[in-house]
């Protein structure tokens, strides 16, 4: 599917790591749409991750940067407004990581220095991305800003761990800058809560298949999937949406608004049987 729809627009995707990554198959739909973006990612990421191949794939540049270093932030911009030879039109900002997760350090006994890391990579670098952007004034009007979230930061998540706080920072995050982007310089921003998604960060989460297939038999269309997401992305950025802002929006098959569907029903239903019969 390629309508055109982000010709002439110029972004920065941060957070494509592997052909897996969110942010690869944003990366891949928006240069399907006409879209020209510079990737970008933490250094030690560019060494671990095949984010090259994206680059050639897609005609675009990779400039490194650590999201929490306003320095690194700075001269990423910069470097980006010149290398696409104007302002910036949307950003993804597809960074998440939890060292209490990576480390299996329970919700009940986290090391706070690893929290405060952790907050500091999923949550807080989204606000300074847009602060930085804000004081080099790198965003056009109606330019867009997307963070990806999870439905852990409303309801909890057996293992999700520390993440579900920095989810519920994330949006908060949305709203609040949402507010005073739109108002001073009318750049919208939201979050996208998307259906657990195999990746890297997505799977280094304890039971991640357990989470998985539950929101898959709970979703009335069934998860959504990379690239379902990177369609909604494209939407955000384009200029159909242009009236969107300061909104955490739910992109899970129906997840979210579903108490019990038929297949958990019956997946419980054999469970008694079983039971019963045993
Ligand atoms: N996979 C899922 O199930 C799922 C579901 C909902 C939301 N999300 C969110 O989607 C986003 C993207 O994750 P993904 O699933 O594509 O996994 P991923 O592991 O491919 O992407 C995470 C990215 O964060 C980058 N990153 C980590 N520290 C960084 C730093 N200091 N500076 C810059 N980049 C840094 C990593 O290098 C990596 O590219 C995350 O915010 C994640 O929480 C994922």
């Amino acid at each position: 599917m390629s309508n055109n729809i982000l010709k002439g627009k110029r972004g920065i995707i941060f957070g494509a790591l592997d052909s897996k990554s969110i942010a690869w198959k944003v990366a891949e739909h928006a240069h399907n749409e006409g879209a020209k973006f510079v990737l970008t990612n933490a250094p030690i990421a560019l060494r671990m991750g095949t984010i090259n191949e994206l680059a050639t794939k897609t005609d675009s540049i990779v400039i490194p940067a650590d999201a929490t270093s306003i320095d690194d932030l700075k001269s990423l911009y910069t470097q980006a407004m010149d290398e696409l030879g104007g302002k910036i039109d949307f950003i993804l900002h597809s960074i998440g990581m939890s060292v209490n997760v990576r480390k299996g350090k329970p919700y009940y006994e986290q090391n706070y220095d690893w929290s405060i890391k952790g907050y500091d990579v999923s949550a807080m670098s989204f606000h300074k991305t847009m602060q930085v952007a804000w004081e080099l004034d790198a965003i056009n009007e109606y330019g867009s800003v997307i963070g990806l979230s999870y439905i852990a930061a409303q309801r909890v998540f057996h293992t999700y761990n520390d993440m579900a706080d920095n989810k519920a920072v994330l949006e908060s995050i949305a709203r609040s800058f949402g507010y005073h982007y739109g108002l001073r310089k009318k750049v919208r921003v939201n979050t996208i809560s998307q259906s657990p998604t195999d990746t890297t960060a997505g799977s280094g989460v304890a039971g991640f298949d357990g989470f998985y297939r539950f929101a898959n038999d709970l979703s009335p269309l069934g998860n959504a999937s990379g690239d379902d997401c990177a369609d909604y992305c494209i939407s955000l950025f384009s200029d159909y949406t242009k009236k969107v802002t300061m909104q955490n929006l739910f992109h899970d098959g129906g997840f979210s608004y579903t108490g019990m569907s038929e297949r958990a029903m019956n997946t419980y239903l054999k469970v008694m049987e079983d039971e019963k019969n045993s």
